[in-house]
């Protein structure tokens, strides 16, 4: 998504996206050595909100100690409402990102330099505006990289994977792809996947996958299990979605050749989830962090 030119945090001073000063021979660039997060701020009565800020910089740090490194945590958050307010932004995507720079191209990474970024961004969702009306899923030919390898956190190299993934979906004519470790569901590309069947919601977890905290919020709201689950069970579910910070609820209309309908309790969560994170529903009130005052004239 090409983004206009904004303002962005850089090392601690507020910087254009036309101006950004970072050095092409940041080993970051070459070998992948960064970890990101992506994050949502909401419209909320009470002024922009962003949704699980603590969990999201936590698991950014989480990445970041495999480096060695510790990233400013309270300078990236404090650095967030100005930027909010300076690109005019209420609903937006908050994408802090921590790198190793400078030093060369070893692969050493603990003398590297840290370097650390937020940009906020205008935002629907990276599946596309028709997304939310239903989704073409297709199992892909490749693994999900193994936790074995590398951990599965927002680190950047690691999103290679869901690249190639992705494309070799899109190619097909399918809007998303769907890691299979064998006979077990892993993730989506950029989702972590729930199935409903016989009324009852399960939240498909593995080894592999990204500990979403878009999942976490879900099951917390509908009390969904968490459990492994085979393709055969995905296939045969009667509703399935995927769900992610960006991606929210969006429901899953194809898998493979399976057609599938929006269902009820798809509708629902949905529904309910938008409600917490815009603020209208405060029963988890605790998830939002307040980030500016409602702007004059704003709806
Ligand atoms: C691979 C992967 N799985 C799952 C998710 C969903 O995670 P979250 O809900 O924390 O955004 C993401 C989000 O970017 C992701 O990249």
């Amino acid at each position: 998504m090409s983004a206009p030119n904004l303002t962005l945090w850089l090392d601690g001073e507020l910087r254009s996206t036309a101006n950004p000063q970072v050095n092409l021979l940041d080993q970051a660039l070459h070998y992948g050595s960064g970890v990101f997060e992506g994050i949502r701020a909401y419209d909320t009565a009470h002024g922009p909100a962003i949704f699980r800020l603590p969990e999201h910089m936590d698991r950014l740090q989480r990445g970041l100690a495999h480096f060695g490194h510790q990233a400013d945590l309270e300078a990236m958050c404090a650095a967030m409402p100005g930027l909010l307010a300076t690109n005019g932004l209420s609903d937006a995507y908050l994408r802090p990102i921590a790198w190793l720079g400078g030093n060369g191209l070893s692969l050493d990474v603990e003398h590297m330099q840290l370097r650390q970024c937020v940009a906020a961004l205008p935002w629907t969702s990276h599946l596309g505006e028709t997304a939310k009306a239903g989704l073409k899923l297709m199992t892909s030919s490749y693994r999900r990289n193994s936790s074995d390898s590398m951990p599965p956190l927002k680190m950047c190299g690691g999103y290679v994977n869901s690249l190639l993934a992705k494309l070799e979906a899109t190619r097909k004519g399918y809007d998303e792809a769907l890691f299979l470790d064998g006979k077990w569901v892993c993730e989506a590309s950029a989702e972590n996947v729930f199935f409903a069947k016989d009324g009852k919601l399960t939240a498909i977890t593995h080894k592999d996958m990204l500990p979403g905290i878009t999942r976490d919020s879900l099951i917390a709201i509908s009390g969904a299990e968490s459990r492994a689950a085979t393709f055969a069970e995905l296939y045969d579910a009667d509703e399935i979605f995927l769900c992610g910070t960006s991606a929210e609820v969006t429901p899953v209309t194809l898998l493979d050749d399976r057609e599938l309908p929006i269902g009820p309790i798809t509708k629902a969560l949905a529904a309910t989830y938008q409600d917490i994170v815009h603020g209208r529903d405060t029963t988890f009130a605790h998830w939002l962090t307040l980030a500016g005052e409602k702007r004059r004239g704003a709806a």
